[in-house]
């Protein structure tokens, strides 16, 4: 779709597994409505798994070690996460993905992103590795500016889109869940090598 943003078709076969792991960490750290540093809610729910978590409210965009909600870590990234994760990493070129953070974002309703990128990490040699299970939505890619045109591409469930390189801090956003009229949900992985 465009330079250094790879899509893998179909790749993260194991969907029952990985629902089964959302279900556990979502048990331990719930998702939550967070609010962006302007006050406004975004729409998607969101939680964490691996070492740091991302966080927004009114002090800003950051990864925290700990839940705020509970005080506790966030649960750890389970090893089909990270063995998944490596493994798309890997397919894409980048040989040594160790990601530390994975936000989970579930879309239902109304549910969309706007325009934006990943822009809160350390080290921006490492990849992005987005993962969608669940319903279908459809992605956009900006690239280096935040309006204009995209490049759009529907991510189906099992698809993971890798990006890094040139495309690291490109701008991006998604849809909402097909089907989410009817109930559909769409949850995202995003695994990220934060701190
Ligand atoms: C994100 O950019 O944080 C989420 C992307 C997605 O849900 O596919
Ligand atoms: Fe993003």
């Amino acid at each position: 779709m465009a330079p250094e943003v790879v899509l893998l078709r179909g790749f993260a076969v194991a969907t029952a597994e990985y629902a089964a792991a959302v279900d556990l960490v979502a048990a331990a750290a719930p998702f939550r409505q967070l609010q962006t540093p302007g006050g406004r809610p975004m729409s998607a729910a969101m939680t964490n798994c691996g070492a740091l978590g991302w966080h927004s409210d009114a002090r800003g965009y950051r990864y925290e070690p700990c839940d705020p909600l509970s005080g506790l870590p966030w649960p750890a990234m389970p090893s089909i996460f990270l063995d998944l994760a490596q493994r798309a990493a890997a397919e894409a070129g980048y040989r040594d993905f160790l990601p530390d953070a994975c936000l989970i974002n579930r879309y239902a309703g109304k549910a969309k992103m706007g325009a934006h990128r990943d822009a809160d990490e350390r080290d921006f040699s490492q990849p992005i590795v987005s993962v969608t299970l669940g319903a279908a939505a459809t992605f956009l890619w900006y690239g280096k500016l935040r309006s204009g045109s995209a490049v759009k591409i529907r991510l189906e469930p099992s698809d993971v889109l890798v990006w890094g390189g040139s495309a690291r801090r490109g701008y991006h956003a998604v849809g909402q869940a097909e089907g989410a009229a009817t109930g559909a949900v769409r949850i995202n992985l995003t695994f990220r090598k934060a701190g």
